[in-house]
Formats: C-alpha cells, sequence, structure tokens
C-alpha cells in the first residue's frame, strides 16, 4: 500500500539529537518509531551474555543469527527483548555502548539487522527511522532523508547529561565510536547525497522537529 506511505531516514553521530527528533517526529506524524541501534546494542548484549571474543566475527555473526530479538515501534516507548530477556536498560550500560561498534562492524551482522529492519518498514508504512545508514543503506528510498549534526561539545555535553557521566569520559568515547563507525567497511556512517542536513548545535529540538514537518509537507507526504 503505497497511499499514506511515509517513511523518514534519521542519520547521524552519537548526541546530535537523532533520537529525541525522531520520537518527537514520530508522534506527531502518528508515524511508528524503529531506533536501530538499539538493536546493534541488544545484539551486542547477547554476544557479551554469550562469553565468546568480540574479535572473533565469525562466532559474533554466529550469536546474532540465533538470538531472539525483537523491538516495538511506539515512538512514546518501545520495549527491546532478547531471546525473552527484557534489554532495556542493559543495552544504555558501559558495557554494550563500549563493545556495540566492534560487533556492528561484522557485516553479516548488519546483513541480517538490514533486513529485519527493512521488514519492520514495510510493516508500518508510515515510520520515523534514525540510525547510521538508514538513508544510504535501509531505506534509500525514504521520502525524506536527514543528517543530523553537531560540534563535538555540544553532543559530549548531550549524552553525559543523559548517561550521567562525566563530560570528558563521554567525549572521549564519543570520539572513538565515531571514529570506529565512519571508518568501518561494512555500512558506515554516511550522509546520504540527498539528505537535509540539520546542524543542531544552536537549534532547539523544537525547530528542528518543526522544519522536517515543513520539509514533509512541501514534499506532500504529511
Ligand atoms: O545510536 P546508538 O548510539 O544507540 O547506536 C549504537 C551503535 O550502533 C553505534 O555505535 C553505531 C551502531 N549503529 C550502526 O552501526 N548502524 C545503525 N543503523 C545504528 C547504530
Amino acid at each position: 500500500e503505497r497511499a499514506g506511505r511515509c517513511v523518514v531516514a534519521v542519520d547521524g553521530p552519537s548526541g546530535s539529537g537523532k533520537s529525541t527528533v525522531s520520537r518527537r517526529l514520530a508522534v506527531g506524524l502518528g508515524a511508528r518509531y524503529l531506533d536501530t541501534g538499539a538493536m546493534y546494542r541488544a545484539i551486542t548484549w547477547a554476544v557479551l551474555r554469550s562469553g565468546i571474543d568480540l574479535a572473533d566475527a565469525g562466532s559474533v555473526a554466529k550469536v546474532a543469527g540465533e538470538v531472539d530479538l525483537r523491538i516495538g515501534t511506539d515512538p512514546k516507548g518501545y520495549g527491546v527483548t532478547a531471546d525473552g530477556v527484557t534489554v532495556d536498560a542493559e543495552i544504555r550500560g558501559p558495557e554494550v555502548t563500549g563493545a556495540v561498534s566492534a560487533v556492528a562492524a561484522v557485516p553479516a551482522v548488519r546483513v541480517l539487522l538490514v533486513t529485519r529492519q527493512r521488514e519492520i518498514i514495510a510493516d508500518a508504512g508510515r515510520i520515523v527511522v534514525e540510525g547510521r545508514d538508514i538513508g544510504s543503506v535501509v531505506a534509500p528510498d525514504a521520502d525524506l532523508k536527514v543528517y543530523l549534526t553537531a560540534s563535538e561539545a555540544a553532543r559530549a555535553a548531550r549524552r553525559s547529561a543523559e548517561d550521567a557521566t562525566d563530560v570528558a569520559t563521554t567525549a572521549a568515547d564519543l570520539a572513538r565510536r565515531d571514529r570506529l563507525d565512519s571508518t568501518r567497511k561494512a555500512h558506515p556512517l554516511a550522509q546520504a547525497a540527498d539528505a537535509v542536513v540539520l546542524d543542531t548545535t544552536e537549534l532547539g529540538i523544537d525547530e528542528v522537529v518543526a522544519r522536517l514537518r515543513d520539509l514533509l509537507t512541501d514534499r506532500g507526504v504529511a
């Protein structure tokens, strides 16, 4: 069903405001919301639980293929379970955050999750999807592609407020993850050629959401 379909792809580095903007936009549009980072985090949780070596890509891919991963798409609150275990809190913890870039760099893990993400998008019809490779790989035919950026200082300040960690530690961790996520061979963090780039350093969340609503209206999709 093509009528009423509306897919918005939101990409960018951590702390760029992606999650808050994407959730609010989805609520306003009456659309579903998919946090693809949470999927990579849940797989990482399962990999850590299994005790295998993170550097062993074959074993990481095997665990990823076996875990029963479920994720909700309600922008007001979605749950993530892995093999029936609720992992919403665990996937935000330092162990998972420290290991997720390595797991997300394994090509077989990405193939698996991209397939799942495309199924979820097709089922939903109207959905805001956030991640690193949504406009470039997962949904190249999205109705709107957004690439959010912000200064490193602003991103570190936001993340440390969210995670209750000190800014210096957060800044170092962000820089490390950005480097890994941008330089990996499989689906690196990428700005699609046709993405609208918004720098959120000085823009408030509401202003960003309003800009995106205007863009969708201009395009006649929402
Ligand atoms: O957005 P986040 O911080 O929850 O993402 C967690 C990690 O997952 C991040 O280091 C990059 C990776 N990721 C990815 O490679 N591709 C996506 N579409 C989403 C996240």
